[in-house]
């Protein structure tokens, strides 16, 4: 048992659901625990409302209970979408998460319009590697310093039409 509440054993214990204003500081500070680490925090409660409220962005959350075991945040342009952020709790990995995350995040972007999406990695941040190439993002090039000139970053992008033509035929 944590913090009261057992670990869910299976995705389907797992919602997904969109933020709502009273979730920004938890996912701020999952943002500062799981994704800036050695950062300075910019991902705060007041930035990640403000994704919350802004029209063009989704911030996806998952629950299992009144627990948020994971989230993202996407932003939306014409021709692309940029995701921000994404973080699983340690003690959700590997069950699916973060997959079922994205996959809602790309439904989403293709009933917009928008098939083309990009991210930035922490290039030392072999799992997040890992789990986005098994997603099907490709690593596209290594952008120095992007992390305030502490650490590298890897851009990784999907094309979801070579998806959507795949599974057409
Ligand atoms: C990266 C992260 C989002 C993955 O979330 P998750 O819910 O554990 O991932 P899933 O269970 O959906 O994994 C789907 C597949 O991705 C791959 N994968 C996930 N984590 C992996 C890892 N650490 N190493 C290698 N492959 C991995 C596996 O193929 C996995 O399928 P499998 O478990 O059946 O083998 C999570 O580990 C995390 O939040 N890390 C810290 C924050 C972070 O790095 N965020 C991303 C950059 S913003």
């Amino acid at each position: 048992m944590l913090d009261g509440m057992a670990t869910p054993k299976t995705i389907s214990d797992v919602t997904l659901s969109l933020a709502q204003p009273r979730d920004a500081a938890t996912i701020a500070h999952m943002s500062k625990r799981l994704i800036e680490v050695g950062l300075p925090w910019s991902w705060t409660p007041e930035r990640v409302a403000m994704r919350i409220r802004h029209r063009e962005s989704v911030v996806l959350t998952a629950r299992a209970g009144a627990e948020l075991a994971g989230f993202a945040i996407m932003q939306f342009s014409d021709t692309s979408a940029h995701l921000e952020l994404l973080a699983v709790d340690p003690r959700y990995e590997r069950l699916g998460i973060g997959r079922r995350l994205v996959e809602w995040l790309e439904e989403t972007a293709v009933i917009a319009g928008t098939f083309v999406i990009a991210l930035e990695v922490r290039a030392a941040n072999d799992g997040a590697r890992w789990f986005y190439s098994s997603l099907g993002y490709r690593e596209v090039c290594c952008i120095a310093g992007y992390y305030c000139r502490v650490e590298n970053a890897v851009q990784m992008v999907r094309d979801l039409r070579v998806i959507s033509a795949r599974d057409a035929t």
